[in-house]
């Protein structure tokens, strides 16, 4: 039987399906596959961001997915709620306020950006565990 070459197949396969890489647990490694599952979207938590405090060097886990009880933070509700969304780890260099976004839409994660301003956002409805 023919078996085609790794480039190959992965050409093959970009061209047929996107591109986009998922995981085959049966090969062990990461394949090109004909996905066709969207990528989990966050859904929105707020229309506005969390004012908070910050200490500098502490990590602190900011809630991607939006359905955390604990926004910003993450309470670990994506395991359940967005397979596929991950909180965003991140240390901040100098103490004091900031916004952490709370729509899940900011170009600058975990920071807002302003992006909850837009249509997109205040038209949407909140998420049902906001
Ligand atoms: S709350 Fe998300 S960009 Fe402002």
């Amino acid at each position: 039987m023919l078996r085609p070459r790794p480039a190959a197949l992965v050409s093959l396969m970009r061209a047929a399906g996107g591109g986009r890489w998922c995981r085959d647990p049966s090969a062990g490694a990461r394949l090109p596959s004909l996905c066709s599952a969207p990528a989990p979207q966050p859904v929105i938590a707020a229309k506005e961001p969390f004012p908070v405090e910050l200490q500098a060097g502490k990590t602190y886990s900011w809630c991607a997915c939006g359905h955390s009880k604990r926004q910003p933070f993450c309470d670990g509700a994506h395991r359940r709620e967005a397979p596929g969304l991950s909180p965003l780890r991140f240390s901040p260099a100098r103490a004091g306020p900031a916004l952490l976004c709370g729509c899940k839409r900011t170009r600058s994660p975990p920071y807002c950006d302003g992006s909850h301003r837009g249509n997109a956002v205040q038209a949407a409805p909140l998420s049902p565990r906001a």
